[in-house]
């Protein structure tokens, strides 16, 4: 059935550029859809020149809120009237909330990995040794979210090393009485691939094009560990592939991207989803719009 647009209609936005290969307007409207709300989720690509004045004129309009993409989870912050604990720990926002004209941030993407680790792996957090790779939004948003949660320790690996020393030592301030998180280098990755149960691909390597990549030597992977990946262009990354045939549980970044989802539109509308409406729409999108072989 065609959906009705109308005076009453609530606009949810997604900001950031470029706009084209994102899920988030199909896995959106889904959930809108299963719940027959009068909302509609829109893509606005914004250049940075005119971010300033987007952001102000949302603010004033029919806006529920809006997410935040690639490249202004950490510019949009300066436009805020409040900003919650989830952003302030991961030093970014990919949800705002809009009520009475007042913008709110918040940061879905580090609870959005835990709920999919859980679901994806039957795993729990407590006690387990992560190694988390990358230095990123990504890796720190997860970083900061294996902490709160419990996670025994929290090694952090990254191409550049002392963006990984100084990430650990800003997570170290800001959460007191966490468990231990450290920054491996080069040197130790090995060893500490070993020492490790869970190991999380949170940089961008494997992602398509560049789909033969490896974030990790493979030969430092054995039976024991749960391997999962944040990217999730393809679905099945090299990484994913190599871990599979081992033997290890994996996880892919599809499930990071759903559950982030289902925490944003929980923030705008009060409302569950069920994480199968938006991995059928991310199907669905896939078969529709993505070239053969892209998937
Ligand atoms: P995001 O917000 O999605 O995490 P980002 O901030 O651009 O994106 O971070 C990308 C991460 O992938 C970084 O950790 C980056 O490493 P550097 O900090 O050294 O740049 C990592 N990355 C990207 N390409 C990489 C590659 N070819 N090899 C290793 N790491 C790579």
């Amino acid at each position: 059935m065609k959906k009705l647009i109308n005076t009453e209609t609530r606009l949810i936005g997604l900001l950031g550029y470029p706009l084209k290969h994102s899920f988030s307007p199909a896995m959106q409207n889904a959930a809108i859809e299963e719940h027959k709300l009068n909302k509609l989720y829109i893509p606005i690509e914004v250049q940075k020149k005119d971010l300033d004045t987007v952001v102000k004129g949302i603010s004033r309009m029919n806006f529920d809120g809006f997410n935040v993409t690639i490249p202004y989870k950490v510019d949009i912050i300066k436009y805020l009237d409040d900003i919650d604990e989830s952003a302030l720990m991961a030093g970014a926002v990919n949800t705002v909330v809009i009520k009475s004209g007042k913008m709110k941030g918040f940061n879905t993407d580090g609870r959005g990995f835990i709920l999919a680790f859980k679901a994806g792996t039957s795993e729990s957090v407590q006690g387990k040794k992560f190694l988390v790779l990358g230095g990123g939004g990504a890796a720190r948003a997860i970083t900061v979210s294996l902490v709160l949660n419990g996670a025994e320790q929290v090694f952090l690996h990254n191409r550049t090393h002392e963006k990984a020393l100084r990430l650990v030592e800003e997570i170290s301030s800001k959460i007191k009485n966490s468990c231990r998180i450290k920054a491996v280098s080069d040197m130790e990755l090995s060893s500490i691939t070993k020492e490790s149960k869970v190991i999380i691909n949170a940089t961008s390597v494997g992602m398509y094009p560049n789909v033969e990549d490896d974030p990790i030597d493979k030969s430092f992977l054995q039976k024991k560990h749960i391997v999962c990946d944040i990217v999730y262009n393809p679905e099945n990354t090299k990484l994913l592939e190599t871990a599979a045939r081992i033997g290890c549980k994996t996880l892919s970044g599809t499930g990071m991207l759903v559950y982030q989802g289902i925490e944003s539109f929980r923030l705008w509308t009060g409302k569950a989803v069920s994480p199968d409406t938006m991995f059928r729409a991310i199907d669905l999108e896939k078969q529709e719009h993505w070239p053969e072989g892209q998937h």
